[in-house]
């Protein structure tokens, strides 16, 4: 890529509503970190924008705690919080988040694949982050072999995709990975680095891009991949024969 070359444009955003699920049965994989950063990107597009949090350990939601208000808002809901507050509120709050435009919702770990089928009523999309280790990629390649075996992920088909995250250089331990998700016909949209503003933005409530500096180019190319993936129309996967998906990359 030449030096010149113009950072990525950003796609026009699909008309309709887009509900993106952020899921994968690891912890620290960057499901948090990408809702975050996710969000903030949508928000600061002018596009009406609310984050769910799944996770009972409230990572996003402190996240958007700690924005500051004039920053591009984000509605937070967080349903495991009015588990108490008496079914009506919690449906009510639950329809509010989900009339805003994007919808980014982030989940706890230590899920298995049929876990969280009750979540994919709330999805369009599936993101599924992936940490660049061997463990770590073969612990997402069982996830998603046993999600496209479940149930409620076979009544509605929902497209998925990877992203690979915290990559410190280009690796090879992502080409069995690869090999796995073209057999399947999943996408791998996008390689986020390790950085440490994402970090730092962690901690202020911030999306990268809005620190100072912070506009790293190949995270935003990367982003904007992502954003592709996210709005393009939906694609039916159709899987290449393959009946023991999580076989090619468990060996
Ligand atoms: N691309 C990245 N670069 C640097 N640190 C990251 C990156 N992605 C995540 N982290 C850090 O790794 C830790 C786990 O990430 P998090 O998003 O909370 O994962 P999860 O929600 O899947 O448990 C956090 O401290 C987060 O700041
Ligand atoms: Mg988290």
């Amino acid at each position: 890529m030449g030096v010149d070359e113009e950072p990525r444009k950003l796609p026009e955003l699909a008309p309709e509503q887009r509900r993106v699920l952020v899921v994968n049965a690891k912890g620290g994989c960057g499901k948090t970190t990408l809702t975050t950063n996710l969000a903030a990107l949508y928000a600061s597009l002018a596009v009406e924008t609310a984050l769910v949090d799944h996770d009972p350990q409230g990572s996003s939601s402190q996240w958007l705690k700690a924005r500051d208000p004039s920053r591009p808002p984000i509605q937070g809901i967080a349903p495991w919080k009015e588990s108490n507050a008496g079914h009506t509120t919690r449906t009510f709050q639950m329809r509010l988040a989900f009339s805003a435009r994007r919808v980014v919702i982030d989940t706890p770990a230590a899920l298995s694949a049929s876990d969280f089928g009750r979540w994919l009523g709330e999805a369009d999309r599936i993101l599924i982050p992936v940490l660049p280790s061997s463990i770590d990629i073969k612990a997402g390649a069982r996830f998603i072999g046993d999600l496209l075996l479940d149930r409620h992920y076979r009544q509605r088909s929902i497209p998925l995709a990877v992203v690979a995250n915290r990559v410190r250089r280009n690796t090879l331990v992502f080409q069995k990975l690869e090999r796995f998700l073209i057999s399947l016909r999943i996408p791998f949209v996008a390689t986020f680095r390790d950085l440490q503003g994402y970090v730092r933005a962690a901690e202020m409530g911030d999306g990268l891009f809005e620190l100072p500096r912070g506009k790293d180019r190949h995270e935003w190319d990367a982003f904007a991949r992502l954003l592709e993936w996210i709005e393009a129309p939906a694609v039916a996967r159709v899987p290449r024969g393959g009946s023991q998906p999580a076989a090619a990359v468990n060996r």
